[in-house]
């Protein structure tokens, strides 16, 4: 049997095992720990446990001026991906969507990134634009946007 996961609120204490799993999962554009703790404050995140270790994050921002929460990071640690995870980190997205009244969410992706434009799309998220040459190494990124039914 599959060991339980579960998703609660990042909490200080997380913050070394969130920045391990950023380590792994990102090349560049990685938060440091400075930046990481501020969004613990100041954003919704969340992280998937399992045993109570952290074995993924999500990171989402809102704003009262705009109807859509930006999913702003989500890493799955490389040993716990293709486990559903990062699609439960999602549904916990939804479900803050719906407790939020927002419409929906945004958020910006690597062009190149083919195996998390897989993954968002086929968890309800589709293409809406691109901005050109927005990461730091000049690549695009593709705007995606999940609509609340
Ligand atoms: C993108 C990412 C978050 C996906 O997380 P994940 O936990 O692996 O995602 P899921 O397991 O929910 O789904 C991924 C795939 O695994 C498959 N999968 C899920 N459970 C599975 C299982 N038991 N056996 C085989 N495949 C399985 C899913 O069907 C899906 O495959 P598909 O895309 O071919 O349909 C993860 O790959 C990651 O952290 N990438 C690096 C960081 C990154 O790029 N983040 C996004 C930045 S915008």
């Amino acid at each position: 049997m599959g060991k339980e996961i579960r998703i609660v609120k990042a909490e200080k204490e997380d913050l070394h095992q969130i920045m391990e799993i950023e380590a792994l999962s990102f090349q560049e554009e990685k938060f440091n720990r400075r930046q990481f703790l501020y969004l613990l404050s100041h954003s919704l995140c969340y992280v998937a446990k399992s045993e109570n270790k952290v074995c993924a994050y999500v990171i989402l921002l809102q704003s009262v001026r705009i109807h859509q929460l930006r999913l702003y990071s989500i890493a799955v640690h490389p040993d716990a991906r293709k486990k559903n995870i990062g699609k439960l980190l999602l549904q916990k997205a939804f479900s803050l969507v719906v407790d939020l009244q927002k419409r929906g969410i945004y958020l910006e992706v690597k062009k190149s990134n083919k195996e998390a434009i897989s993954f968002y799309t086929k968890n309800g998220f589709t293409y809406s634009g691109e901005k050109k040459s927005y990461y730091p190494d000049g690549s695009d990124a593709w705007v995606m946007r999940y609509i609340k039914e």
